[in-house]
């Protein structure tokens, strides 16, 4: 997939060659309480089995960070957890690509009938991003208040 300046958008693995680069990474300043550390979310990843962190490419350039789901979770969902997009590169489709990709990966795999994602209520920008890439509202909302977003692949 490609955005608006041709540039090729993938997603590849962190390893111990790229993790410092994701690390450096950072939303807008008044965004920082909207996600966390990419420092910490690495450390999540390492106790969520099912899950597995990607830095989000432009061409060669690590402009974003994406942890979501490669097997289904035990509550019978794909999980995105946790999706940023570093402040110098937002607003250039992105983030609507790393999602795109995610789901064209998931909706692969024959056990993937819904991908599901949530963030915290005043997350305007994360609800109109998910909701343009085709997620609805579930109606459910997580322990702490945060909304449930769900893609469905098949009934
Ligand atoms: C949410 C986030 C990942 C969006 O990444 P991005 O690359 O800037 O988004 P894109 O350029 O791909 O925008 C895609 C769509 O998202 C929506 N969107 C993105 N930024 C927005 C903003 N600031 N306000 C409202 N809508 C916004 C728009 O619908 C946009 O489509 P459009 O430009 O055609 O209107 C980025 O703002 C970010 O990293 N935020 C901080 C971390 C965060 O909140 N993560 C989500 C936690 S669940």
């Amino acid at each position: 997939m490609r955005d608006n300046m041709g540039k090729q958008v993938t997603l590849q693995p962190i390893t111990q060659e790229n993790e410092s680069e994701c690390i450096r990474l950072q939303p807008r300043e008044d965004q920082l309480t909207l996600v966390a550390s990419n420092a910490d979310s690495l450390i999540h990843a390492t106790k969520e089995v099912t899950s597995k962190p990607h830095g989000i490419y432009a061409g060669n350039e690590m402009v974003g960070f994406i942890l979501f789901d490669n097997e289904i979770y035990t509550d019978g969902y794909y999980w995105i957890l946790r999706c940023m997009i570093d402040g110098k590169h937002q607003g250039q489709g992105y983030g609507k690509r790393a999602i795109q990709e995610v789901i064209y990966m998931l909706q692969e795999r024959s056990d993937c009938r819904q991908i599901r994602v949530s963030h915290v209520p005043h997350n305007v920008a994360a609800n109109a991003l998910y909701k343009h890439c085709g997620f609805q509202e579930t109606g459910e909302l997580e322990d702490n208040g945060d909304i449930i977003l769900g893609y469905q692949v098949r009934g």
